[in-house]
């Protein structure tokens, strides 16, 4: 052997026979909640969201035999493992459905991929309505980035991400929390149009104004019926208002209020509700942004609030546990607003509060609600995180 041989060529060589790839990649991609505008994402309306510090870190390295194999550590002993030259079927384990759609997904592009194995570490829990689904398709997307060194427009990612939640997890979301996860700059709500993808955004400062998340630890289970129930209620709606305002109405985003009441008999008492709640939302949404902009939490407190009522009555998305959750947090000084967040029937509420109110929420809401539920919620305080990112 050369004398001569360097440290790098003896790793290189390490490397070579090992097929390992000289060095580990970390990417991180990070839960979401939504401040205001629910159910709206699909109606081609506004949303309000930002990045939460809970996250799905992936420690990845390239593979040169084109296989995909991934572990998490949730899911202790489980491999999930796939090949880029073979079809790409969902099957288990299920929590790899999410990675199994990004990888057919980006597949479809052309993009030339190289597979890996990683790691997901998650401080994010599953099935809470924090995004976790987008978080973990994220991180996914961002290995395939990392060890294939490629570069891909963000808002294309975040499409791959939500087609990739449709065809293998069976979960036909909106563009909101693949978006969030992807775009959130740290410190700022982000208004989010869903219909052209533009983005403001919207300064929280930690000084004035906290955000307080409260998991109900109810699972919801937005693959069952529910979640495209309403999807279609609203498709309905849709088609009804076109016939009576014509084909300039492609969105209820493209409905006001007006035309919603005086359409009361046309759509049937169901769509009707469904209808307002989503043309109400629409109007809260970008009213709270301005209002945060000015930093008038009040007001913005009480759109949550109002917010809340409309998922609760007109689009029925949400349970005993989550109304209580925001009835008491409501009663502790220093509460803006809260709400339930997400897509609702179980999952999280969320509250902007003074930052002198944080220990009063979290020590008064949860002996409350476990002496009536019997169940603990988990709470925590954020900050605006920023969207997902590669580290190394
Ligand atoms: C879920 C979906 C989103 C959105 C919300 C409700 O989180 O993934 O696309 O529709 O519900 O606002």
């Amino acid at each position: 052997m050369d004398q001569q041989i360097t440290i790098d060529a003896v790793r290189a060589e390490f490397a070579r026979v090992f097929k390992l790839s000289d060095s580990l990649r970390v990417v991180r991609a990070p839960g979401r909640v939504n401040l205001i505008g629910e159910h709206t994402d699909y109606n081609d309306g506004f949303v309000l969201p930002m990045a939460i510090e809970p996250q799905v870190w992936a420690v990845c390295r390239a593979r040169e035999d084109g296989i995909v194999r991934i572990a998490s550590t949730l899911f202790p002993g489980q491999f999930a493992q796939w090949s880029l030259n073979d079809k790409i079927v969902p099957g288990n384990p299920k929590w790899a459905n999410y990675c199994r759609g990004v990888t057919a997904g980006l597949l479809a592009t052309g993009i030339p991929l190289s597979g890996f194995d990683a790691l997901l570490i998650n401080t994010l829990p599953m099935g809470g309505g924090l995004s976790s689904s987008a978080a973990i398709e994220v991180a996914t997307a961002c290995c395939f980035l990392a060890v294939g060194g490629l570069d891909i427009d963000m808002q294309r990612l975040a499409a791959i991400c939500q087609w990739a939640e449709h065809q293998y997890a069976g979960m036909p979301c909106g563009i909101m929390d693949q978006t969030a996860v992807i775009s959130s700059k740290a410190g700022h709500a982000m208004l989010l149009d869903c219909r052209d993808l533009s983005k403001d955004f919207f300064p929280i400062d930690a000084h004035d104004v906290r955000v307080v998340i409260i998991n109900s630890e109810v699972k919801h289970e937005l693959t069952g019926s529910k979640y495209a129930d309403r999807r279609r209620e609203c498709a309905e709606g849709v088609a009804k208002f076109k016939t009576r305002y014509g084909d300039g109405i492609r969105a209820l985003r493209d409905v006001n209020l007006d035309q919603v009441d005086e359409s009361k008999s046309m759509l049937g008492d169901v769509v009707y509700h469904r209808c307002r709640h989503v043309v109400s939302e629409n109007r809260r949404t970008q009213e709270a942004a301005d209002l945060l902009g000015k930093k008038q939490y009040d007001p913005v407190g009480r759109l949550m609030l109002q917010s809340h009522e409309s998922l609760r009555r007109d689009y029925q998305v949400s349970c005993e546990e989550l109304d209580c959750l925001v009835e008491e947090t409501m009663k502790v000084k220093g509460v803006y607003g809260a709400r339930m967040t997400g897509g609702g029937f179980g999952g999280c509420i969320v509250a902007l509060v003074q930052p002198r109110a944080i220990e009063a929420v979290i020590d008064t809401v949860g002996p409350i609600y476990k002496d009536r539920f019997n169940r603990v919620p988990t709470a925590f305080v954020t900050s605006a995180a920023a969207g997902a990112s590669i580290m190394e």
